[in-house]
């Protein structure tokens, strides 16, 4: 008969609840919202049930919704009604995102973190996260003379944290001597330092109504590559980021963990549109258990590492953790 016996600790409610080893808190979720410019009402995302393109005041009304449920923060993604090559609608204080972001931190104020998507592929007619040399590839060094301006317009408008995720070589280091040139020492660099070219970002591209041609596959990561993720987390750790994340996050859980058994700053996780849609779709067909699989997902992206996850789930998640 077995001496050692770890069912002990599973016989009931009680004694799994005292040994139980991860929690997720609601102020550990960030909601991604997407506002778009020119609609009258709310817009339906059909690849992501649930979520849709917000109006003005219809973000107002969800980021209120979020900090009522406890959580943590809200990252802003703009969808822009007209594109051009140099995208612009980033850097103008007029431009969605910026409008948005005034409105959101008017709402709100501190209640939740307001954050925002610095990069520029919503707003460029080609659809790239940079600008495009002469011969159409994304040249690295101009765009970075475009996130600089593109983190002064964000903090401009109220921004507390900018979430960099365009995977250029050195754009913590220009953003971050960016804001404190401009006064802003105190907005916060997130990196999306392990974000890697991901089949999972389908839905998302939908979201923001993409332009793209082609694929990311010059400047985001490798899917095969996890040492490279660890390599990037560093650099970006060097050149000053606050926070450091991997994205997306249920493919990519060894590289999380990696990550965070060596960052000294907060690790976050990007579940990201596809793992979203999946697990909507499957729920929708009765496959799986929706509120169960939901919680589940994040309880494992947190297991695996993550301080903090950002997940189109996470009103309602926080909610239903407070029960
Ligand atoms: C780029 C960006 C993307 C996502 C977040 N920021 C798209 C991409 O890199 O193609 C994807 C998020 C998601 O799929 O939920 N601005």
């Amino acid at each position: 008969m077995p001496v050692i016996r770890p069912r002990r600790l599973r016989q009931t409610p009680a004694f799994r609840a005292i040994a139980r080893q991860t929690r997720v808190h609601p102020n550990e979720l960030i909601l991604p919202a997407f506002v778009r410019e020119g609609i009258g009402a709310p817009v339906e995302i059909s690849s992501m049930p649930g979520v849709v393109q917000h109006t003005l005041d219809s973000l107002r009304r969800a980021a209120v919704d979020a900090a009522d449920a406890g959580v943590g923060g809200i990252m802003l993604f703009g969808v822009p009604a007209v594109r051009d090559a140099m995208g612009t609608g980033a850097t103008d204080p007029d431009g969605i995102l910026n409008v948005a972001t005034a409105a959101v931190v008017a709402e709100v104020g501190d209640a939740l973190v307001v954050q925002t998507d610095l990069c520029l592929d919503e707003f460029t007619d080609h659809g790239h996260c940079g600008v495009l040399d002469a011969r159409g590839h994304v040249d690295n060094d101009a765009t970075l003379e475009r996130y600089a301006d593109m983190a002064i317009a964000q903090a401009e408008a109220g921004s507390r944290l900018v979430g960099m995720s365009g995977m250029m070589d050195g754009q913590v280091a220009v953003a971050r001597e960016a804001l404190d040139a401009a006064g802003h020492q105190g907005i916060a660099i997130l990196a999306y330092s392990a974000k890697y070219a991901s089949a999972f970002y389908g839905p998302f591209r939908e979201a923001v109504d993409s332009q793209l041609q082609g694929d990311r596959r010059t400047y985001q990561l490798d899917p095969a590559n996890g040492r490279e993720g660890l390599r990037e987390a560093a650099l970006d750790l060097a050149e000053g980021a606050d926070v450091v994340m991997v994205k997306p996050a249920m493919p990519y859980l060894d590289v999380l963990a990696g990550v965070a058994a060596s960052s000294p700053v907060p690790v976050w996780a990007y579940q990201v549109s596809g793992e979203y849609a999946m697990l909507e779709a499957a729920a929708r067909n009765g496959w799986i258990d929706r509120d169960a699989a939901i919680a589940e997902a994040v309880l494992g992206i947190r297991r695996a590492g993550a301080d903090a996850v950002l997940t189109y789930h996470a009103t309602e998640l926080a909610l239903a953790l407070r029960g």
